[in-house]
Order: C-alpha cells, then sequence, then structure tokens
C-alpha cells in the first residue's frame, strides 16, 4: 500500500510516499526557517502564505522523487493536528482536495503519535511492547508507555515550555539565530556542562511530568547576573556562553533521561522510543547511552527527527489498517491528545 503523506502543521511543508509504512520513496521538506528567522519565531500567518505557494509543487516532487502518479496511490494521510490552525488547514484542505480530485481515500493523522513512529519505523519488527515513548519537539514534551502501534498511555507532559521551545527561548538569550536548538548544542560542545548548576523542575506526585520554564529563567538569571540591570549579558565572554549552553543542555537532557530511564524501570521495560525534533540532538543520543548503558534507545532515522511527511505517510498505514479512511469533514485540530492518562501514573 502506497501512502501520500502532507506535513504542514508548523513551519515545514513536506509530502512523502511512503510504501507499506516503512519504505520511504521520497520525502521533500520545504522549510520556512529563513521566512521566521528574522522575526526569531514562527509567524502563523507567513507560515500558512508560504504553505500555499508550495503545497502543490511538494506534492509534484513528492511524487517525481517516487515515479508513481497520483493515480498510483492508495491513500492520502494529512496531519490534521495539533499544530497552527492556519497551517493545519492549508494541509487537510490540499489532502481532501487530492482526495475528491483523484477518488482517493485520505485519513488523519496525529503529528505528535507521528513523531514517536518515526522511530518505530527507523528500525525492524517486532518491537518490544510495551515500551517507553518519550515526544520532545518545539511544541511539546510527552512520556508515554506505548503498548502497540495505535496504543499509548499518557505518563507525563510538560506543565510549562515544551522542551524544544526552552532550547529556542535559551538560544535567543544567547544571540544565537533561530530555531536556538542546533545552535545551543553547537556553543556548548566548547562549554562546561558542571560549570551553573541547573536543572530541570520536577512536580510534586507526577514523576514523570516536566517543567522547564524555572530552567529557563535560571538561564536568564545566569546570563543578567542575580541583581544585574538588562543588558549585562553582553559582557559574557564566548566561554561564558559555551558554559551557559553546556549546563542547560545537559541539565535538560539529564531531566528527560533520568524521568524516561524512571519510567522504563517503573513499567519493565528495556527499550525507548524517542522522537521529535530535539531527537537530532546528537549530544542527546550520546548522553543517553552513557548514563542508561542496559537501555536500548530508538532514535528516529536522519530525515525523520524534524517535522517531515514520512512520518505521516508510514502512521497513516497503519490508521488505515486499524479504522479505514477519515470522513470529509475531518476538521483540523490545534490540541488533541494521542494518549490517554495513565491510571499507574503515581508509579
Ligand atoms: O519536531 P519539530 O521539528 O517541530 C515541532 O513539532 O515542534 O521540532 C523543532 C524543535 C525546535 O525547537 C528546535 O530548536 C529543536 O527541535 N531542535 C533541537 C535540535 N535540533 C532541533 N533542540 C536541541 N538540539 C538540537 N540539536
Ligand atoms: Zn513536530
Amino acid at each position: 500500500m502506497r501512502i501520500l503523506g502532507i506535513e504542514t502543521t508548523c513551519d515545514e511543508t513536506s509530502c512523502a510516499v511512503v510504501e507499506d509504512g516503512r519504505r520511504i520513496l521520497s520525502n521533500v521538506v520545504s522549510s520556512q526557517i529563513d521566512l521566521h528567522a528574522a522575526f526569531g519565531g514562527v509567524v502563523p500567518e507567513l507560515s500558512c502564505r508560504r504553505h500555499v505557494e508550495v503545497i502543490l509543487p511538494v506534492v509534484k516532487e513528492a511524487l517525481a522523487q517516487a515515479d508513481i502518479p497520483l493515480e498510483g496511490v492508495d491513500a492520502i494521510a494529512v496531519a490534521y493536528g495539533p499544530g497552527l490552525v492556519g497551517a493545519l488547514l492549508l494541509g487537510l484542505t490540499a489532502a481532501k482536495a487530492l482526495s475528491l480530485a483523484a477518488h482517493i481515500p485520505f485519513v488523519g493523522v496525529n503529528h505528535i503519535e507521528a513523531h514517536l513512529y518515526a522511530a518505530m519505523m527507523s528500525h525492524p519488527m517486532p518491537i518490544a511492547f510495551p515500551c517507553v515513548g518519550v515526544v520532545l519537539s518545539g511544541g511539546h514534551t510527552a512520556l508515554v508507555r506505548v503498548d502497540a502501534i495505535g496504543s499509548y498511555k499518557l505518563l507525563g507532559e510538560t506543565h510549562d515550555d515544551a522542551i524544544g521551545e526552552a532550547f529556542d527561548k535559551v538560544g535567543k538569550m544567547l544571540g544565537l539565530p533561530y530555531p536556538g536548538g542546533p545552535h545551543v548544542e553547537m556553543l556548548a560542545r566548547g562549554g562546561n556542562p558542571y560549570r551553573f548548576p541547573l536543572r530541570g523542575g520536577c512536580i510534586k506526585g507526577r514523576p514523570y511530568d516536566f517543567s522547564f520554564s524555572g530552567l529557563k529563567t535560571a538561564v536568564l538569571y545566569t546570563i543578567q547576573g542575580q541583581n544585574a540591570c538588562a543588558g549585562a549579558s553582553n559582557d559574557l565572554s564566548l566561554q561564558d556562553k559555551a558554559d551557559i549552553a553546556a549546563s542547560f543542555q545537559q541539565a535538560a537532557f539529564d531531566d528527560v533521561i533520568d524521568k524516561a530511564g524512571g519510567a522504563a524501570r517503573a513499567y519493565g521495560s528495556t527499550t525507548v522510543l524517542f522522537g521529535g525534533g530535539v531527537t537530532n540532538s546528537k549530544t542527546l543520543r550520546e548522553r543517553f547511552a552513557a548514563k542508561e548503558p542496559a537501555l536500548t534507545a530508538l532514535w528516529p532515522a536522519p530525515g525523520l527527527s524534524l517535522d517531515n511527511a514520512a512520518m505521516i505517510a508510514g502512521l497513516g498505514y497503519h490508521v488505515m489498517q486499524r479504522q479505514g479512511a477519515s470522513a470529509l469533514d475531518l476538521e483540523a485540530a490545534t490540541r488533541i491528545p494521542f494518549a490517554g492518562r495513565c491510571e499507574h501514573e503515581a508509579l
């Protein structure tokens, strides 16, 4: 079964063709980073306009690279949420229009679930379920128990900033370009992660929940000096900035690794699936291997960490098998859970 995937939840327009949920025939990503960089963050209106301009050329390019006509596609999968409403509407409307015009069924897919599926499609099945899944993206941070593809229990999520958002804000504070995550990682390479005593937040009674806003504020105070006036950051040397980046990065990653490791032990799993843009970080992958040598981490293959349509088409295959095509009145959903809260959350 060949599925055309469409992804427009935020600032990437992506289309892909994937066979039987795993074999990627094409995965075209048109990034909008250039468009938003000047504003230091995604401007929703600009994002929508760019999606309109590039969606059809990106679809055509994905079909051309896969070397099949639209009629050779068995279904169209589209991320219908969560994300920016205008951006979602663009992808959803394109998918519905192509579906109607070419008489091909279409299916809505949850973007966050697809981030986790990216790790699954990157590794040979079978995966030892239940395992722990961790989503680390610009908009979401969640820890789940994965019982099967499509069956998840939410163990914890962030109470404030998503981890990628915290990286982007810290990047901004350090004067780095948008999006900050990869630049923070680069700067941190020359830094001492033990210089500043930073740590991720904990939520009382919820061992797997996250909070990154306190960590972000601690970085701000470190940059400014506790009682210093704004602008003091100008006095920081490059080494100071590298040490701050490294200390922040390690605090954020250790928090995630400790909670994921704790959940794996509590649920008797030896496998942790990782998904989302932040998993692009080589530092995170190395740190996990060093801190949790007894656990197997499954990471997304290159090109599948950041937003992409291959993960949408891949998961779309399973959603089609499980529940069939979506109705044409499926609406864009800016916030949708992909997992119900686990009754064992207080373990
Ligand atoms: O999953 P994604 O492409 O988009 C969302 O669904 O949000 O994630 C983008 C996020 C951004 O916040 C970006 O800064 C972060 O992933 N990111 C990183 C790295 N590469 C991308 N964060 C830390 N280290 C990286 N190397
Ligand atoms: Zn994403």
